[in-house]
């Protein structure tokens, strides 16, 4: 099956044809694990390894089982199985499907403490390279984004959650890229009080670290060690990012003397007995806490175990550099002090402190202290709110207790969020409530559940071609009703008068049932869809004209509402394209008759056009007219039979992907439609050639504009520029939110925004990262991109974000602004090749008349410039978390467009703006900073256009 990405453009209509695709046999929406039949060999430890075949007890005597009575996802197993320890070997995926969750729910105790952990070894289990990235949830609450960025590493992720009910779910949902799945799935029951915290009942702790001082081998300590099986890691465990900056004289000491450690949290002896000390008077660390920044929990601890003569002390301070530290540099711990004598543990920490998500920190030893600091162990977590959940998530679970043997009901975790159950819609509130509900033909027997009448929420209700028995229970809370379907079931009684006291009730079906009693008059009265034939038992009051009387009415009523549902439905399909396409004035002119087959053309056309080799060697007349090149392969000037001017990409031919996975990624390809982006128009696979077919853009790209051969012909207006930015601002938001799952586009630059002929833009190459993979090694181990526009956070963490586009985009702005270059060798002064570094230098201090493009001739409104340059910089932030996104972009540059616009206007009335004015009062809001050459040198990544840098693991 094709991966599922959709974008949704046509609204409403698109959206319920993309569902229907995936309606596929309900077992394939569903699964469960309820682990009452599990063996276990330790109390309170569940061990579930994912996909596996049988059970087994591994090195450290921990019984792993496998989730065979899962009928949901496919089992799979790592490409190199002898690489990896048993229980990762073999795993469980998911299609990828952005409607439904996927859940693994356990039976837990109540109120008690558990650890969860799960963990992911994607060791390339479908052979496609491609690193998943999808989002992992604790019940309804979100508890972290799963992005695998390496083949060999187990990513892991760790929570401890004080149970409220009697069961825990661990939900996948929504895989951006690749397929979501699990490698195994642990659940461990902590008794007393441990990890006990004054926020338990709203907040779960997500593990960030826990890092064992001193050990002896890299690896981790668990179970047996510690009977709880938490994971311990060893401080000498090479990662990046993780432990560096480690200050001088700092030496492990270890001890073989028992430990004391019967404290709240009570670390494994094994831990404690080895630790690091500061010789030279410090102990430093710095490193990034996955989850972070937020409110976390932290816990050091401590236990002398070397020897101190009886005159020497060991007393130190906390110290977070660069923080106001004095809040916690108060405190002096004197270990032994503290612990009350030797191989005993203290552990200080901090219910609730904030944490950056790089964090350094210090213990230094104070001026009266003989020896330097010492620790043993650290533990750090994350604060997670937990979400309260859908408003009927009781209700429900109570609801769906009548029928634990059915599939339906096993679906898991919260019936609305993240995604709601396959029968099950809800609106769209925070805390959201059930709308309808779906139980057509699934042989429900026994009355209908009493559950139904706290919904209220209630629109529709659908229990129609079931084994239903007894009466019509009472549904007057439920005032939104509007559809009601019991019928063909085997209700029996008579029909509730209530019923008719639901002010919204417009369709009300009873037909083929056993109700008796008098038909009540109200009904008969009432303008609703009713159907209660079939019904013998059901005596009416009135002579048979008014039975006919109202079946007539019922009749009529149907008819005059199929007329207009057709009519409606049409009216919307007509106006949604009118909306779409307001700007495409050739639509708009064309008789409305015309514009709705489009429509449907358009509708229809979801897989795209096969061209053959001949056809656009034709067109091509042999491939003699080169148009650009760029990553991914060289584009030739074409024309079709019917004239219709196309770009022909030639793709380079070693760096794509097999037949199979070429043709998916581009029936995707073919799903993405928007006016400012360049339309797809089909492809040619034959001869070894992988060849892509677009629009031809007329004016070619806006690299050529601001510094090629047409810059020199004529230069761009401001106002033009600002068009322009407009368009791809445009063209990004929607690959950014109109579709799902989300497509960066990885390559935003100044030679990928085409202009047509009226010098409108668009973006082009979207999509194609997804679909290239670097000859040898695996594609995601590269960061792709090109110098100059490449965002240093995602060089430096391989995290792919929205944001990556977002600073793309922000150089986009400062070429426009200054018309030059990227990357330059000369243009930025001495130490200086990059545009960023160049411009915000001379933007934050206020003198943006120096990147101001030349060629401009002073004709624009010094205010929309600098928004624009302000901007700019925002996107070009280091860190994503700061940047804007392109929403917000796209609104700046549109109120750039206002103000050049309107000044125009007032300028041609004579009123002139004083711009120095303006300039320098937007100067002082600025902080001043006077040097310019205080820009530090750009990082010289590569000297290619298009890099592909490896990157260290
Ligand atoms: C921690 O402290 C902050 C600021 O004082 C507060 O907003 C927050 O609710 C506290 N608790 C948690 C669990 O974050
Ligand atoms: C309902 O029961 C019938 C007869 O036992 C069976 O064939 C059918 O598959 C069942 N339907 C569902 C949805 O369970």
């Amino acid at each position: 099956m094709i991966t599922g990405l959709r974008c949704h453009f046509s609204g409403s209509f698109r959206f319920s044809v993309a569902r229907m695709e995936v309606t596929a046999p309900l077992l394939f929406w569903l699964f469960l694990f309820s682990c009452f039949h599990c063996i276990v060999s330790q109390p309170g430890f569940i061990s579930i390894n994912c996909g596996g075949k049988e059970e087994y007890r591994d090195g450290n005597g921990i019984v792993w089982t496998p989730d065979d009575n899962i009928t949901f996802g496919e089992i799979a197993q790592t490409a190199d199985s002898k690489k990896y320890p048993k229980q990762y070997t073999t795993l469980r995926h998911f299609p990828v499907d952005n409607t439904n969750k996927f859940c693994y729910n356990f039976d837990v105790k109540n109120r008690i403490r558990y650890l969860v952990r799960a963990a992911f070894l994607y060791g390339n289990f479908d052979g496609s390279n491609v690193y998943p990235k999808f989002d992992l949830y604790l019940g309804s609450t979100y508890w972290s984004t799963i992005a695998v960025f390496d083949t060999d590493t187990v990513v892991v992720r760790e929570s401890i959650i004080l149970t409220t009910s009697p069961t825990i779910s661990v939900c996948l949902f929504k895989a951006t890229t690749g397929k979501a799945f699990i490698s195994t799935l642990e659940l461990r029951e902590f008794n007393g009080s441990l990890y006990t915290t004054d926020f338990e009942n709203q907040f779960f702790l997500s593990l960030s670290a826990r890092i064992n001082f001193g050990a002896e081998s890299s690896d981790p300590i668990r179970y047996p060690d510690d009977p709880y099986d938490r994971i311990w890691e060893s401080d000498s465990l090479q990662k990046a990012n993780y432990l560096v900056d480690k200050a001088e004289g700092t030496e492990k000491v270890s001890t073989t003397m028992p430990i004391d450690v019967n404290l709240s949290e009570r670390p494994p002896e094994k831990v404690m007995q080895t630790a690091v000390v500061g010789t030279e008077g410090s102990l430093t660390y710095r490193l990034n806490l996955n989850g972070f920044p937020g409110f976390g929990w932290a816990v050091s601890y401590f236990s002398e175990i070397e020897d101190l003569d009886p005159d020497e002390t060991r007393k130190f301070r906390f110290i977070i550099p660069g923080s106001n530290s004095a809040q916690y540099s108060k405190v002096v711990v004197n270990v032994q002090e503290n612990a009350q004598g030797k191989y005993r543990l203290y552990e200080p920490g901090y219910q609730n402190i904030s944490f950056p998500f790089v964090f350094p920190f210090e213990f230094r030893k104070t001026n009266d202290s003989s020896r330097g600091p010492i620790l043993n162990a650290l533990e750090i977590s994350k604060y997670v709110e937990i979400s309260s959940g859908s408003e009927d998530a009781a209700t429900m679970a109570s609801f769906i207790s009548r029928y634990v043997s059915e599939d339906w009901a096993q679906e898991g975790g919260d019936p609305c969020l993240p995604a709601p159950w396959s029968w099950v819609q809800c609106n769209s509130e925070l805390q959201p409530r059930i709308i309808s509900i779906k139980l057509s033909r699934k042989n429900l027997t026994e009355t209908i559940p009493t559950e139904l009448s706290s919904l209220t929420g209630l629109v529709e209700l659908w229990l129609d071609q079931n084994l239903l028995v007894g009466s019509i229970p009472d549904l007057s809370n439920c005032v939104e009703l509007k559809k009601i379907h019991l019928e063909n079931n085997r209700l029996t009684g008579p029909i509730p008068l209530e019923l008719n006291e639901l002010p919204n009730l417009s369709e009300l079906y009873l037909q083929n049932n056993m109700l008796s009693g008098n038909l009540p008059e109200e009904f008969a009265n009432k303008k609703i869809i009713f159907n209660f034939s079939g019904n013998s038992l059901l005596s009416q009051q009135k002579q048979n004209s008014q039975k006919n009387q109202i079946i007539i009415i019922v009749l009529s009523v149907i008819g005059v509402l199929i007329i207009l549902t057709a009519a409606f439905s049409l009216y919307q399909c007509y106006k949604r394209r009118i909306k779409l396409s307001s700007k495409e004035d050739n639509l708009l002119s064309n008789p409305p008759s015309q514009k709705l087959a489009s429509f449907f053309n358009e509708v229809k056309a979801e897989t795209s056009y096969k061209f053959t080799l001949s056809e656009l060697e034709a067109a091509t007349n042999k491939f003699v007219k080169q148009v650009g090149s760029g990553g991914y392969g060289v584009v030739y000037y074409g024309k079709l039979k019917d004239g219709k001017e196309i770009a022909v990409k030639v793709l380079t031919s070693d760096s794509f992907q097999g037949n199979r996975e070429f043709s998916n990624e581009v029936s995707l390809l073919s799903r993405i439609h928007h006016r400012n982006l360049v339309a797809f128009l089909g492809y040619c696979q034959q001869n070894g050639k992988n060849i892509l077919v677009y629009d031809f853009m007329h004016n070619g790209t806006l690299k050529e504009h601001l510094y090629g051969p047409s810059a020199q012909q004529r230069a761009l207006s401001w106002l033009e520029r600002l068009e322009i930015a407009e368009d791809a601002a445009r063209g990004i938001e929607y690959l950014h939110t109109g579709c799902t799952p989300t497509i960066i586009h990885r390559d935003v630059k100044s030679s990928n925004i085409l202009l047509e002929k009226n010098m409108r833009a668009k973006v082009s190459d979207f999509g194609l990262s997804k679909l290239a993979v670097d000859g040898s090694s695996h594609v995601s181990s590269v960061v792709r991109g090109t110098v100059g526009y490449l965002d240093p956070e995602y060089y430096i963490s391989q995290q792919l974000t929205e944001k990556s586009d977002v600073y793309s985009f922000g150089v986009i702005l400062l070429e426009l602004i200054s018309g030059q270059e990227a990357i330059s060798n000369e243009r930025f002064g001495l130490n200086c090749r990059n545009i960023v570094q160049w411009a915000k230098a001379h933007i934050e201090s206020g003198y943006i008349e120096a990147v101001i493009d030349p060629a401009l001739l002073n004709d624009f409104h010094i205010q929309s410039v600098w928004k624009i340059a302000e901007k700019a910089i925002s996107c070009v932030q280091p860190y994503g978390s700061h940047r804007p996104t392109i929403s917000d972009v796209l609104k700046e540059i549109q109120e750039a467009i206002l103000i050049e616009k309107e000044n125009e206007v007032e300028n041609e009335a004579g009123e002139d703006i004083n711009t120095d004015m303006i300039t320098s009062s937007m100067r002082s809001a600025v902080h001043i900073e006077d040097s310019v050459d205080t820009a530090t040198p750009g990082r010289d990544m590569s000297l290619s256009d298009t890099v592909m840098l490896p990157v260290a693991r």
